[in-house]
């Protein structure tokens, strides 16, 4: 069985961005070490303060960050980092090619009763004989040279691509490496389960609300078949379910605050997890295009997403 560095080794990827994603792989793991000890460590709670959303900080929210971030800094091949955590874009090394956006740790809310979170990440390649600007991140999801995320549930997984289809990695804590279980993950473009927070049901679009009716009428409804729905509250968690054994996951727009296009952020949530799914056979878009289209405006910019198989994907969208 082969682990990270030897799949790694294998492909095309420039020897810089193999340093970065083994510090990034590197860093994720130092924190599922950290998850694991749990209260025993003392990181679970709050942290006492916002970040840059006005979202409540939690311990493992700042810790993790902090991790990913002086390792990166650290990395002679990363340029600037941009993070959930970060109100601004950090710069590192001017010489360094590479742009790296992550979400440290993604479904926060899931801490505190032990259940699935993750650690998003997102890399460009980019050179320039200036410090690195905000200005710098904001390229479209479609110049990913790699994507992906490590998912701590019972066994820590890490899913990457780097632009060559997807593959599975399962953290083996004795060899203290991400070996290779699944290779090539593809996403079948039908399927009968869905991932959407229904108690928002009565601040959706009309047209959403009559999809996710459809789809609950089940054989006697106009889609002729039931529909099994799953919820994990963390995206990270609800995107391996779709890559382990289909679905589609919707975050849509609602009007509980119009002036938000969605609640996911489209550089370091929606980015990654839409490289993935299309290179698994996929689709990821928002309610009017290809999330990886999108020219960003702000590094925390929000979407809507609709992402999973293909065929259901552009059903709903049909709606
Ligand atoms: P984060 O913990 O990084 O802020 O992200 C949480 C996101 C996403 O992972 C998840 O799908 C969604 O928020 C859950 O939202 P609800 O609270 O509406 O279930
Ligand atoms: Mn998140
Ligand atoms: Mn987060």
């Amino acid at each position: 069985m082969q682990n990270l560095s030897q799949v790694l080794a294998q492909s095309s990827a420039p020897d810089s961005l193999k340093s970065v994603l083994a510090v990034t792989t590197g860093t994720c793991i130092a924190i599922s070490d950290a998850l694991k000890q749990g209260s025993l460590a003392g990181i679970l709670g709050m942290a006492g303060n916002e970040n840059v959303q006005g979202e409540e900080q939690k311990k493992l929210d700042v810790i993790s960050n902090d991790m990913l971030k002086d390792a990166l800094m650290a990395c002679p091949s990363v340029r600037a980092i941009a993070s959930e955590e970060e109100e601004d874009i950090v710069a590192a090394n001017t010489d360094g090619e590479y742009l790296i956006a992550f979400d440290p740790l993604d479904g926060s809310s899931n801490i505190d009763i032990n259940a699935m979170v993750g650690t998003i990440f997102s890399i460009y390649q980019q050179t320039g004989d200036h410090a690195a600007t905000e200005q710098d991140f904001l390229i479209a999801g479609k110049h990913q040279v790699a994507a992906g995320y490590v998912l701590y549930g019972p066994s820590s997984m890490l899913v990457l691509t780097t632009g060559d289809g997807v593959n599975m990695f399962t953290y083996d804590p004795t060899k203290q490496s991400f070996i290779l279980t699944t290779e090539n993950v593809q996403v079948a473009p039908e399927t009968k389960e869905f991932a959407i927070n229904m108690s928002n049901q009565r601040f959706w679009s009309e047209n959403m609300q009559n999809y996710v009716k459809d789809l609950t009428l089940g054989k006697e409804g106009p889609r002729e078949k039931d529909f099994n729905m799953r919820w994990v509250a963390a995206m990270v968690g609800d995107v391996h379910r779709i890559l382990c054994r289909g679905g589609i996951f919707i975050y849509p727009w609602d009007k509980k605050d119009p002036s938000k296009p969605g609640k996911l952020r489209l550089m370091y949530e929606a980015n990654p997890m839409a490289m993935l799914l299309e290179q698994a056979g996929g689709k990821a878009h928002t309610h009017t295009q290809r999330i990886l289209d999108i020219e960003p405006t702000a590094i925390h910019q929000r979407v809507a997403v609709v992402l999973g198989a293909a065929n259901e994907v552009d059903k709903c969208l049909s709606y």
